[in-house]
């Protein structure tokens, strides 16, 4: 098993014009997408809308939002088909996973690529790496890593002893809870545990109902059986108290908000009495991440990368890099050269793939972001020194933004923003020790990290220093980007359950083993 080619859309070549074709199809006409519960269409009458965020005028698709009686539906249909459904050899639902791979990677590669971009304002090259390799990564490698797990068996037989371990899925449901940002994260929010042998609840983000829902769609054409995967968008609130209401929810696999991930938490403690089993609780949430710049840095390589890390997906991702430390030495040059690259960043619609940057998802995000803008713009330490224009005529859009700061603990430093808004601080050369424990006590969250230093012992003091800051911590490299089977993903702290998409050790916690001791 490899990581799926990207391929690069080159002006003029048959990839571009298909897929911008697909994009223009998709465009010209308003779909419905229908809740899929025990494999068929079902209609509420309780109808929402998605629009392009880039010109929110369009109405991109209209979908149902399941209600009581269809999330109970839901949930007792998921339980009947799981009871075949676990009963299939691990070999048979690996086939499955891996067709459906093939069919994103494939047939379908363009329609939900295009939904992503038409969806999530993502450039040609982002929707390339979320929907086309890295959703595709997550099916091939989940299948991999559940070899490797159903070949750990115990060493040791003693006479007369037949030892093993059976792999058992969950027993109940698992609810799913994913985010607009990647349809790779719906995915195998999904898929991962379905893999495994449990039925699932998909609720999907209202920002992005229609690319989740074309990736089950390919998901169900590869072969997932009906009732496996529930796909209900909906009220998250409202559907949320009802499965944590059900004695039968095993388990939550969440990424979003840290905020919404502790009240779930909460929720889930409070109904803990009615639970056959402790439900697994595994979440993704949000960061706070860095770029630590030693005085030994390579700077147009830092400056580089953090543009990168900053603004690429417009700075909606939970590895963004959002806080900048940049020693004084460097700095004139640093500035210099991370503002005109700033600027010179083109932005505006999908349609022009020649745009490194769409808008944001939708106008909460668009009102929180420019918030934090005018937080900065209006407080004596901070100075916008690149960026800081808006505008929200025709889509969500706003300008790169870098501000600079004289205090290292003001508001943009420590809370997450999920826009492309980047904080920088200036520290004296020979503070660097005293910077490094900054970047640890700035933030509750612990999700990613760089360092950028050509000095080695400098790289060795601060990636032990920072043990804790970061579950991805990389090293002259920017702090997103992590690529399924090379470096799994997620943090700890308040950024998550830190269990590893694109490992084996996620798919473990779908999984209740039971170890068997049979005496001849
Ligand atoms: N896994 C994504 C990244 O590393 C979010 O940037």
């Amino acid at each position: 098993i490899a990581n799926e080619p990207t391929l690069n859309y080159p002006p003029g070549s048959r990839e571009q014009e298909e897929l911008m074709a697909a994009v223009e199809e998709l465009g010209s006409k308003t779909h419905h997408v229908p809740l899929i519960i025990n494999g068929k269409e079902v209609r509420t009458g309780n109808v929402s809308e998605q629009r392009n965020p880039g010109q929110k005028s369009q109405v991109l698709c209209t979908y149902e939002n399941a209600g009581p009686a269809e999330i109970e539906q839901a949930i007792e249909g998921s339980l009947i088909a799981k009871s075949k459904w676990e009963a299939m050899p691990i070999y048979d639902r690996q086939a499955i996973f891996l067709r459906a791979a093939d069919l994103l990677a494939g047939k379908h590669r363009y329609k939900v690529m295009a939904s992503a971009m038409l969806g999530q304002g993502k450039n040609i090259w982002q929707a390339e790496i979320d929907a086309a390799t890295e959703a595709v990564d997550f099916l091939r490698f989940n299948v991999k890593y559940a070899d490797e797990i159903y070949k750990v068996q115990p060493p040791c037989n003693a006479k007369n002893q037949w030892n093993r371990v059976e792999y058992r899925p969950l027993e109940g449901f698992v609810y799913a809870v994913s985010p607009f940002n990647f349809t790779a994260i719906g995915v195998n929010l999904a898929a991962a545990p379905a893999l495994m042998g449990n039925a699932v609840l998909w609720k999907p983000s209202n920002g992005a109902v229609l690319s989740n829902y074309l990736a089950n769609e390919v998901m169900r054409e590869a072969g997932v059986p009906d009732g496996v995967i529930q796909f209900v968008p909906g009220d998250a609130v409202e559907m949320t108290k009802q499965v944590f209401a059900h004695p039968e929810f095993a388990s939550l696999h969440f990424t979003g908000s840290t905020h919404v991930f502790k009240q779930m938490w909460k929720q889930i403690a409070q109904n803990i009495d009615v639970y056959k089993s402790y439900p697994r609780i595994v979440g993704e949430t949000g960061g706070k991440n860095y770029h630590l710049v030693h005085p030994s840095a390579d700077v147009a390589s830092a400056v580089n990368n953090t543009i990168r890390g900053a603004f690429e997906f417009q700075g909606q991702k939970c590895s963004a890099c959002s806080r900048l430390y940049v020693p004084e030495s460097l700095w004139p040059a640093f500035r210099e050269q991370l503002v005109r690259g700033v600027e010179s960043i083109k932005q505006g619609p999908v349609s022009d793939p020649t745009n490194f940057m769409g808008p944001v998802i939708n106008q909460a995000a668009f009102d929180k972001i420019t918030n934090y803008i005018e937080y900065a713009r209006n407080d004596e330490h901070c100075e916008i020194i690149a960026g800081g224009k808006y505008s929200d005529a025709e889509g969500f859009y706003i300008r790169p933004t870098v501000i600079e700061t004289r205090d290292p603990l003001t508001k943009t430093m420590k809370e997450e923003i999920f826009g492309p808004v980047l904080t920088a601080y200036v520290y004296p050369d020979a503070d660097f020790d005293k910077t490094i424990d900054l970047v640890g006590a700035t933030t509750p969250y612990g999700l990613t990290g760089a360092i950028f230093a050509q000095d080695r012992q400098a790289v060795a003091h601060a990636s032990a220093r920072l043990l804790h800051t970061a579950g991805n911590f990389y090293v002259n490299d920017k702090c997103t980007g992590a690529v399924v089977g090379q470096q799994p993903f997620g943090g700890s702290r308040a950024s998550g359950t830190n269990d590893k998409p694109g490992s084996a050790n996620l798919l473990h916690r779908f999984l209740s083993p039971r170890s068997v001791k049979e005496t001849m």
